[in-house]
């Protein structure tokens, strides 16, 4: 947290310290980069003058081929074999005798350093972040230094796609030899009430000297305007080759709260002198706020706050697992926009952009550690590296994470296999607690359990503070009454699965369909999941529990369920039977970010703001004319009525008049489900024009018109934001849309549509949602999926001005969108 910053204020303030005292380096550019094995590629006189020049982060698995060597699991991408990364750089003479210090914040994986040929270290985990001291292996003399980097994933390592590279940044760090440790300072707020905050700030400072040394410690604290709100100082011995903890409480009167509606923020910067010498600064921001639970509800500064969530695994579709904080902001806000506000980070550590995101958005976040313990899910998963690294990476996440005001969990794994081992589940269970609770006792412990009663009756589930159940609302009740003092949410919920603008009729369940995609009537998906009417329902009867996170909230790449074989069982190899199936299906938005229909059902439950939605669309084909039809309306209002063609098709009452929906699920009777939480009509398929209107206390609010599309005749462009920094990281999202010659949005359109870009920016990305595309992400060109495509631009450091992107597409009029980088 060391570069982040809140204001200009104190940006021009922490620069100006940091470039007088310390020094920190963004150590992302000019890498050298080889995707093979490389015989003495750590040796600082190897040969690399060919290897491909490249700028951090990067995840060469995104860069393809798609194939169906690859495993469709982890995405059908290349994520496993070697890769080497080497960069070249000179140390000034004024670094020599102090501490200079690499940092990886995440890469994937097994990675191991060298410098100058010296082995300084390896981490396997590719979703923790780590740093080597490299003082000693360093010349000073301003000749050339060599950092290599071999990372060597596996194949069958994960049970959705990974990313493989160096896809999150590093840092080099100049420092004195007493300086602030790494994630070294940790905020909390014990007191968190309108009148006063007291923060509680550790700093853990490192004596790498020969000496103990008198060291002040000087916090300024600043509210978000970039006004010093507080500040406070102590003197302590900083013990000779020891690290040292200072410990200081600062009020901050009447603050403003951080809550998911208001997410205030704040932020300090920590100072070591000796004497009148600054030896060291740091950056933290932070929130004021307070958490409870009880096993009736989960509270924010003394206020209840249900569980709106969703599953997030790390990847950003198109740009894989390479971080941009951009990527990670948009994919929040079209969540926040479905209702969302928390985060379920399935199953590991995510990036710190992704939590900054979150402590800027008012987002919660379940920091999650690993996908299992020492029972394999998958042959090389987790499971080769729990003895070892189980607790390191488990303490590291916590250290990294402590101060951010958006978690407000550390779960310590998901739906772990050893839950059904009656002797040895809980002992670890409370083993990892209690690891969690060394370094953070302001945050309750979780993991998500699925197996019932297993879990609860081997005492397992009662080690952590919260239980998180997976895809059990009908046990809701029933674990309530067995275990009335058992705090509980859903952490796993739903999980039906669907492809974006898809209808198969009739309308039936079916556990694949020969297109390779799924229909989007929510009845299809692996034998323990549901609609999001069953959880609605049971969250309802059971107010008790604290909410519910979805499976899941964006399509991500691999776990291609229901095609290439059943989840969770160990057939490594049979992902690959249904190639070219090679994303999820899960999502309420798919991989490019486009909402489904399901999307507009947890926004009918989650959010206040009028809306309307209707499906499917209006151009069903010829053999469906005269077919009878569903119509369903996602909506909040109180009633809406269809019209189809301009006839009435009446008015239904939210809540009374009841849709039947096919429901057929592990151990559910019956099978089927009356649900109140949608409008439907029956209604014989004429193409022409379908119109819902919404009503409120008996007023006309809205409505929704689809009408049957003519033949693609023209290109639509529209860009997220208009304006983007020019400083190489920032992202424009163009939506790509096909429309007839009355300005239609063609559903079926599957046109090919070509690219080109100019001006101060580059094209990073393409897709259009489909799970079944093997068209590279990083092509110039795009077929459009049911009527949407997607290109990422990407803004030139330095580089002021307009980037234009022109879509062209044969027989169609093309479009040309500006976007101003700035
Ligand atoms: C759960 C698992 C998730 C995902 C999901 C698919 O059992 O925890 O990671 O695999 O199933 O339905």
């Amino acid at each position: 947290m060391k570069h982040i910053f809140l204001s200009i204020f104190t940006l021009v303030f922490a620069f100006s310290v940091y470039s007088q005292y310390s020094s920190e380096e963004n150590f992302n550019k000019n890498w050298l980069f080889y995707n093979d094995i490389a015989e003495g590629a750590e040796q600082p006189k190897f040969n690399d003058t060919d290897w491909r020049k490249l700028n951090l982060p990067h995840d060469w698995a995104i860069e393809g081929p798609f194939d169906s060597k690859y495993d469709c699991r982890m995405g059908a991408l290349p994520v496993h074999g070697t890769g080497w990364y080497r960069k070249h750089f000179a140390m000034p003479a004024s670094s020599k005798g102090k501490v200079v210090r690499i940092e990886f914040e995440g890469a994937m994986y097994n990675t191991h350093v060298w410098v100058n040929g010296n082995k300084v270290g390896h981490r396997p985990y590719g979703y923790i972040g780590f740093e080597f001291d490299i003082s000693k292996y360093l010349k000073y003399d301003g000749s050339e230094n060599v950092v290599a980097v071999r990372l060597t994933p596996e194949d069958y390592s994960s049970r959705w796609y990974p990313g493989a590279g160096i896809y999150r940044s590093v840092w080099l760090r100049v420092d004195e030899p007493v300086h602030i440790a790494m994630w070294g300072t940790y905020i909390t707020t014990p007191t968190a009430t309108e009148a006063k905050g007291v923060v509680q700030h550790e700093t853990t400072i490192v004596n790498k000297s020969s000496e103990d040394k008198k060291v002040k410690v000087l916090h300024t604290y600043f509210n978000a305007e970039g006004k010093e709100v507080a500040k406070n100082s102590e003197e302590i011995i900083a013990k000779a080759g020891e690290k040292t903890w200072s410990g200081t409480f600062t009020n901050i009167l009447n603050p403003k709260l951080w809550n998911v509606y208001q997410p205030n923020l704040y932020s300090v910067i920590t100072t070591i002198s000796e004497g009148e010498k600054v030896l060291d600064t740091y950056n933290t921001t932070f929130g004021i706020r307070n958490i409870t639970y009880t096993s009736d509800g989960f509270f924010i500064n003394r206020k209840q706050v249900k569980f709106n969530g969703v599953n997030l695994h790390h990847d950003n579709g198109a740009l894989g697992a390479a971080v941009y904080k951009r990527a990670d902001e948009r994919k929040l806000e079209i969540m926040k926009d479905m209702g969302v506000n928390a985060i379920r980070c399935s199953h590991n550590p995510p990036s710190r952009e992704f939590l900054e995101v979150c402590d800027e958005m008012g987002i919660l976040v379940i920091d999650e550690s690993y996908d299992c313990w020492e029972i394999p899910k998958i042959k090389n998963g987790y499971n080769v590296m729990f003895k070892e690294w189980g607790e390191r990476d488990l303490q590291d996440m916590i250290l990294r994470d402590r101060s951010h005001p958006s978690v407000i969990m550390w779960s310590i794994g998901n739906e772990i296999k050893e839950q059904w081992q009656p002797t040895i589940g809980w002992k670890v269970a409370k083993r990892l607690n209690a690891i969690c609770k060394n370094f953070d006792t302001s945050r309750p412990t979780t993991a998500g359990f699925n197996s019932y009663p297993t879990a609860y009756m081997n005492n397992m589930a009662q080690q952590v503070d919260i239980a998180g159940a997976n895809y059990k609302a009908v046990k809701y009740g029933e674990l309530k009454e067995n275990f009335p003092e058992l705090a509980l949410y859903g952490s796993e919920t739903s999980g039906v699965a669907s492809s974006r603008g898809v209808y198969h009729f009739p309308v039936e369940k079916y556990k694949k369909h020969k297109s390779l995609h799924v229909t989007s009537y929510d009845i299809v998906g692996p034998v323990w999941v549901f609609p999001p009417d069953i959880e609605f329902h049971f969250q309802k009867e059971n107010p008790h529990i604290l909410g519910e996170f979805i499976w899941t909230g964006f399509d991500y790449l691999g776990e291609t369920s229901p095609y290439g074989g059943l989840d969770n069982i160990d057939n490594d190899g049979h992902w690959n039977s249904d190639y070219p199936s090679r994303s999820s299906y899960f999502g309420a938005v798919d991989l490019a970010g486009f909402p489904k229909d399901r999307f507009y059902q947890y926004q009918s439950q989650w959010t206040t703001k009028p809306m309307i939605h209707l499906m499917p669309h209006w151009n069903l084909g010829k053999e469906l004319i005269g077919e009878t039809v569903p119509v369903y309306c996602y909506t909040n209002c109180d009633e809406a009525e269809l019209f189809v063609n301009g006839k009435s098709m009446g008015k239904k009452v939210k809540g009374k008049d009841l849709t039947r929906r096919i429901v057929d699920f592990l151990r559910y009777d019956p099978k089927h489900f009356d649900s109140p939480y949608l409008l439907s009509w029956d209604v014989p398929y004429q193409p022409g024009a379908i119109k819902v209107v919404g009503y409120k206390n008996g007023k006309k609010i809205n409505d929704k018109e689809i009408k049957t599309a003519g033949k693609p005749k023209q290109i639509k462009l529209s860009v997220d934001r208009n304006v983007i920094d020019a400083d190489g990281k920032d992202l424009a999202y163009v939506t790509v849309e096909i429309l007839d010659k009355n300005g239609n949005f063609c559903p079926l359109a599957d046109n090919q549509v070509y690219f080109e870009v100019s001006g101060t920016g580059k094209l990073v990305g393409v897709d259009n949602g489909s799970q079944i595309s093997t068209e590279s992400f990083q092509a110039s060109k795009r077929k459009v999926f049911n009527g949407l495509a997607l290109a990422i631009l990407n803004s030139n450091e330095g580089e002021t001005g307009t980037i234009k992107l022109k879509a062209k597409s044969k027989g169609l009029k093309g479009a040309t969108v500006l976007i101003n980088t700035n």
